[in-house]
């Protein structure tokens, strides 16, 4: 061999920069790690359903549950041991009807789970409830129908804004509006400063959520699915990322306290942008059609589903989201400990 060219010039020398030693030991990659993943930064969706006397599994989203009020607090409570303090709660009604009216009632499926979470749990876990009206209307959509079957939109937001506020009675430390109706951050924002709650009920927005593909096993879940037509109506265009950034300004401008991006994976250039646009805090949300290719891959041994869970966490964080709401929350925060 003969001896290594030491002049920089030269073009036989070896490179100056040697990005591998800081790859040299695993203490050294530790050292210069960019992106932290914690538990803390998780967020676990979690569903409850009226009338269950047991927890129900659901074939298309596996180890997610339908939950009865008190198998909802003992997954809390595991949950809370893996660090997982914050959690987004769905309700499932027994009875639906053409404007969603169970999701204002001060006795309904949602209200009655986050009153037993906040009585077991006080304010060690934070309650994000979910504010729509998808799971209460008959017809599936995010909010009462015209008689073309567009969903009217000024309705919706009152129907937002009287579920957030009994949301926020039961406990609720962030209502999240995920209908994409124009103007609902202001509409919840004002109904919620009359009712009393000015500075304590934050406003978790899905700002930036797609008419995506990827959101079926949620509503085998959830008992969502529209009966008729689809959402593409009031969610966003798969093809559209400056109006993504636009929705986002928007609901920043009506006092959303967090943006939400929505589905998280093919959307990564939203996460970026939504964060750099805004400052304020993000979260994304890998949706459940994405974790179900994950755990159907898992399933068949083709890929170790917790890994590849917990690299799609840690890539949204370095993508700009400062929460990462996904099912595989206990799975991740397993591998973390
Ligand atoms: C609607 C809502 C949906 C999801 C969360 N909130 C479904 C939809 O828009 O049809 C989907 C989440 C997921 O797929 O995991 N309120």
């Amino acid at each position: 061999m003969s001896p290594r060219p030491t002049d920089p010039a030269s073009p036989a020398a070896f490179p100056a920069a040697r990005p591998r030693r800081l790859r040299h030991t695993a203490a050294l990659r530790d050292a210069v790690r960019e992106t932290s993943l914690a538990p803390g930064d998780l967020v676990a969706p979690l569903f409850v359903k009226e009338g269950l006397d047991e927890p129900q599994a659901v074939p298309s989203l596996p180890g997610v549950q339908q939950h009865t009020v008190d198998s909802l607090l003992a997954e809390a409570k595991e949950l809370r041991a893996l660090g997982i303090r914050t959690l987004l709660l769905f309700g499932i009604p027994a009875h639906k009807d053409a404007d969603g009216s169970e999701a204002w009632n001060p006795d309904g499926i949602l209200q009655r789970a986050l009153a037993a979470l906040r009585e077991a749990y006080g304010h060690d876990l934070v309650l994000a409830a979910d504010t729509c009206l998808d799971e209460y209307t008959d017809h599936g959509h995010c909010g009462p129908l015209d008689s073309a079957g567009h969903v009217r939109n000024d309705d919706a937001n009152e129907g937002y804004a009287r579920a957030a506020v009994s949301q926020a009675r039961a406990g609720a430390d962030l209502v999240a509006p995920s209908g994409m109706m124009d103007g609902q951050v202001a509409a919840i924002r004002r109904a919620l400063d009359e009712a009393g709650f000015a500075e304590r009920t934050a406003i978790m927005s899905y700002c930036t959520k797609y008419a995506s593909v990827l959101y079926g096993p949620f509503r085998d879940v959830a008992e969502s699915a529209p009966s008729t037509g689809d959402r593409r109506g009031y969610q966003l265009d798969p093809a559209n990322a400056d109006e993504g950034v636009r929705e986002a300004l928007a609901d920043a401008g009506e006092g959303a306290d967090v943006l939400l991006v929505k589905p998280a994976t093919a959307y990564l250039d939203l996460v970026h942008r939504v964060k750099e646009a805004t400052g304020l805090p993000l979260a994304a949300y890998h949706v459940s059609g994405e974790y179900a290719m994950l755990q159907a891959a898992a399933e068949r041994g083709w890929i170790d589903g917790p890994a590849v869970a917990e690299e799609v966490a840690l890539s949204l964080r370095r993508a700009g989201a400062d929460l990462v709401i996904t099912y595989a929350a206990a799975e991740i925060a397993r591998r973390l400990a």
